[in-house]
């Protein structure tokens, strides 16, 4: 199959558009996508910094070349690339490494972050997590250090790697839960609210299978292990509910998170939510304390024993 804009091999078929792409023109059509998206999401200007949250893996990875390509260091823009590590042995020391490179190859700063200044390393914490899933913690406390290490830096905005399929998943999800509150607080955010960096995803258009095709032909390092604690159940059934509405109807995805984002704007001021404080660990709350405070209590309880 050749490519329809040259004479090239195809590398792939785009199926909700029908069209041949080879490598090289596929990347420019991915690249065109999250500059658009980019310039929708956000504002910069000269001297503004951005973090990037990188684990490693495909989406993190792809998103991290393709900030540092469009906000290279000629432009005024400081990236900050930041990773956590969650403590998870034969796991994340070899993705760490990958995104380190990176960043050294491309002048970007790196901060690390990891679950051991809190004193509960998943692999101490997992077997000790009870009726909270290793997920659920691990959720939690990451959120926890990458939103302290965004604050300390004092970025304007903070990027994450969701791509299409995730947020398709999300808002399926929260749809058919009822909870239309965290469907609202789906990124990208337009509102700044205290202790919250807002964040911003520059790949939400960008199909999973996509990123992946896009990471192999540019010949970029990415890390695939699988978590040994990964039990999303929840996400994996809506994934699958997704995946068939869109072998059925080619687009679906797309359709998903255009229907959302016309909503967007109405459920923003349905439910602007409540008006959150600082935890005394910097965390914004509606309670008194927050959740990571509260969980990170349990655990070490239990880390300590009865
Ligand atoms: Fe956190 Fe797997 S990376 S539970
Ligand atoms: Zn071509
Ligand atoms: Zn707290």
């Amino acid at each position: 199959m050749k490519c329809d804009l040259c004479q090239r091999e195809a590398v792939t078929l785009i199926r909700y558009n029908g069209s041949h792409l080879c490598s090289e023109h596929f990347q420019r059509y991915v690249e065109r996508r999250v500059k658009k998206e980019i310039r929708k999401q956000i504002d910069l200007s000269r001297g503004d910094r951005i973090g990037i949250a990188v684990s490693g893996g495909k989406d993190s990875m792809v998103m991290l070349k393709l900030l540092s390509d469009i906000f290279g260091p000629n432009n005024g823009i400081e990236l900050h690339a930041i990773t956590i590590d969650e403590g998870i042995a034969g796991y994340r020391p070899p993705s760490v490494d990958i995104v380190r490179d990176f960043c050294g190859s491309r002048g970007i700063a790196f901060h690390l972050r990891s679950f051991k200044e809190l004193g509960v390393e998943m692999d101490t914490i997992a077997p000790l997590s009870g009726e909270n899933s290793p997920c659920t913690c691990c959720g939690v406390f990451r959120r926890r250090l990458m939103n302290d290490e965004a604050r300390r830096l004092d970025v304007k905005l903070l990027a994450t790697g969701h791509n299409l399929d995730d947020m398709s998943q999300s808002i399926m999800m929260n749809f058919t839960r009822g909870d239309i509150e965290r469907l609202a607080r789906l990124g990208p955010h337009t509102r700044v609210q205290p202790g919250l960096i807002p964040r911003f995803l520059p790949l939400r258009t960008i199909p999973e299978r996509e990123i992946l095709l896009y990471a192999m032909v540019s010949g970029l390092r990415f890390w695939d292990g699988e978590c040994p604690y990964s039990q999303e159940a929840l996400r994996n059934q809506y994934r699958s509910i997704v995946d068939d509405l869109e072998t059925r109807s080619p687009g679906a995805k797309f359709s998903i998170l255009s229907s959302y984002d016309t909503l967007r704007p109405m459920l923003y001021r349905e439910y602007s939510g409540a008006a959150l404080h600082l935890c005394e660990c910097g965390e914004p709350t509606v309670g008194g304390r927050c959740r990571s405070c509260e969980l990170l209590e349990q655990m070490r309880g239990r880390i300590r024993g009865p």
